[in-house]
């Protein structure tokens, strides 16, 4: 598989992202929700980078199903712990590609009544939209390939890899 996005790029623009939260949420401590399974591994690239105190918790949602495709409907499978009222929190995502994902957790989100709500991802798939999200924090702007590794995967397999690869069938 061929190489998108090199390791020493990643580590570059995530300490310019944990730098630019770090300045934004000086004084406060924002709760990362780290989108499962995709998202642990930029999670915890993220958060080692950032210059305040942060609080983190998961939910897990799919959609793929094994597919290089969304199927379009969002299954929820695991919520936050936490009660996220009056908090700021950071959506943290690997990848927005139609949007629906990071749509549907923002509306349900967004019910709990946090103080403030932004979103974080690794990386964007722009063309690929087909609901209106424009995350606050962009790693990456990608083209229409589907990529695998550094949490990303194909089948539930290569989210181990330490680099963004684009993948091709076998
Ligand atoms: C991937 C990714 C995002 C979502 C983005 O998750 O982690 O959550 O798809 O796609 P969208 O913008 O088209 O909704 P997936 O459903 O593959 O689950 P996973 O994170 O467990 O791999």
């Amino acid at each position: 598989m061929k190489v998108l996005i090199k390791k020493e790029d990643l580590k570059r623009r995530i300490k310019e992202l944990a730098k630019q939260i770090s300045e934004d949420y000086r004084g406060k401590t924002p709760v990362f929700i780290a989108i499962l399974k995709g998202a642990f591994v930029f999670l915890s690239d993220l958060i080692r980078e950032l210059e305040i105190d942060c609080i983190v918790d998961f939910m897990a949602v799919t959609s793929y199903n094994g597919s290089t495709e969304s199927s379009g409907a969002v299954e929820f499978l695991k919520d936050i712990t936490m009660d996220i009222q009056g908090k700021d929190v950071i959506i943290v995502e690997d990848i927005v590609d139609t949007g629906l994902t990071l749509d549907y957790i923002k509306k349900v989100l967004e019910l709990r009544k946090p103080a403030s709500l932004k979103i974080c991802v690794l990386l964007d798939k722009k063309k690929k939209r087909k609901v209106k999200i424009e995350p606050d924090y962009v790693g990456f702007e990608i083209d229409d390939v589907f990529v695998v590794g550094y949490g990303l995967d194909f089948g539930e397999k290569y989210r181990n890899l330490p680099e963004i690869y684009c993948y091709e069938e076998r």
